[in-house]
């Protein structure tokens, strides 16, 4: 049964998480077969990710939210530097290019400028394979004979623990990662590679993987907890409820537990979620973290939402070090946010209007839901920004 939500008798299916279904497009690499994913939706960074395989060679069919792939051949090696460096994702082909042809060369990554969003971890983790790796504007690999590892990540980094993963399940041998991300779209991803046949265990923050042959599947990921959340935050900005229909509590806990901080009242019941607002919402405190503590990607969505809130909210944010590009622009528009290293002081305010810059998807995002309650019109640059996370999105909203 799909996911819904139900808000103002609006009823939106909630799309396949965005961050599931990237690092399952590059995985379906590693398939000389078929994969299908259901509930995709068209998103700009989905597009490019497929653009990028379909440069490849690789066999794409997109059409009602149905992804198939089919990467049985793959006859051109370099990825197209310019789509590359649109999404950070896109690095996540290197490792399954490498074993389909033993040589990769692919352009360092981009995607949103939050932060120096290094690619150490990942690079330390393939070398750990027995992959040589030469580092300039692009990186060079080489694996001519992948070995198991037994791998310490220094820190929890979800794209290399995606990355790392999805390798080790064709690599021959015992595998185990530890200290590795345990977001909820990481297991899907062990989810969706167990669907295809590998062999993969885990016990906390450990996985331990045994190498497989992988065939043709079929998956549905996990809905959109961060496209859950800007609508949970939509309703909240206007002091309405919101209803969720068969969604995991545990996917927003820490946000759900937030929320009840706030005076929100959250009642589960058989599978439906009800939200609901109270007419005053309660100053907060939250500290952004790995799963599971408070997603960074709805930080700045709840700093739209500290505007409207009496008296004063914090925010610290400790995964990515510059997050913080779009306070600027809310003060532009009269809201009243001071940064204080990786800390947000809110204060209640009213927004006017005026002209924003959007530099980042959930930052272009969070000004949008300012929009939901500022007293004028304000215009805002780059909204296009949206469109790597939001498809329709201002229609929907
Ligand atoms: C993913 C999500 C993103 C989310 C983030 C944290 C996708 C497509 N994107 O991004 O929406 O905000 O997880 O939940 O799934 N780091 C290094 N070296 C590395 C890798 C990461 O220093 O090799 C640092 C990054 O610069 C950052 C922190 O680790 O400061 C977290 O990054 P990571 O967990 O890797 O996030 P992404 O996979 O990029």
């Amino acid at each position: 049964m799909e996911s819904k939500l139900i808000f103002e008798d609006k009823e939106i299916i909630i799309p396949g998480a965005k961050n599931s279904i990237l690092p399952i497009i590059a995985a379906s690499l590693l398939i000389r077969g078929k994969t299908e994913i259901k509930n995709v939706s068209k998103l700009e960074d989905i597009q490019n990710m497929l653009k990028i395989i379909i440069k490849l060679g690789v066999k794409v069919e997109f059409s009602n939210g149905n992804l198939l792939i089919n990467a049985s051949k793959i006859n051109n090696l370099n990825p197209d530097s310019k789509l590359v460096k649109k999404l950070r994702a896109s690095f996540l082909i290197f490792g399954p290019l490498l074993f389909r042809n033993k040589q990769v060369k692919i352009a360092k990554p981009g995607g949103c400028s939050i932060g120096s969003r290094k690619i150490d971890l990942h690079l330390k983790g393939l070398k750990s394979f027995s992959c040589s790796i030469e580092e300039n504007d692009f990186i060079k690999g080489n694996l001519l004979n992948p070995v198991p590892v037994n791998l310490e990540l220094d820190y929890p980094s979800v794209g290399a623990t995606e990355h790392l993963i999805s390798l080790a399940t064709v690599v021959p041998g015992i595998s185990k990662l530890s200290n590795a991300a345990i977001e909820p779209e990481v297991l899907d991803l062990v989810e969706f590679l167990k669907s295809a046949g590998a062999n993969i265990k885990q016990k906390g923050t450990t996985f331990v993987i045994k190498g497989a042959d992988l065939h043709s599947t079929s998956f549905t990921p996990i809905p959109d907890r961060i496209f859950t959340a800007t609508w949970i935050v939509t309703a909240l900005l206007k002091r309405k409820n919101i209803q969720l229909i068969n969604f995991n509590y545990d996917l927003l806990g820490s946000f759900f537990e937030t929320l009840k901080e706030l005076g929100v009242l959250i009642e589960v019941n058989n599978g439906i979620i009800n939200i609901i607002c109270p007419k005053e919402l309660k100053p907060f405190y939250i500290k952004t973290g790995s799963f599971p503590a408070f997603p960074t990607d709805i930080q700045p969505f709840m700093a739209v939402l500290a505007c409207t809130i009496k008296g004063k909210s914090i925010i610290e944010e400790t995964i990515f070090e510059n997050r913080f590009a779009y306070v600027n622009e809310l003060n532009k528009i009269g809201a009243n946010i001071k940064i204080e290293g990786n800390r947000l002081i809110i204060n209640y305010s009213k927004l006017t209007g005026g002209t924003v810059i959007g530099k980042d998807l959930r930052g272009t995002m969070a000004l949008y839901l300012a929009s939901l309650i500022s007293s004028k019109p304000f215009i805002i640059k780059n909204k296009n920004y949206i469109n790597r996370g939001y498809e329709n999105f201002e229609v929907e909203l």
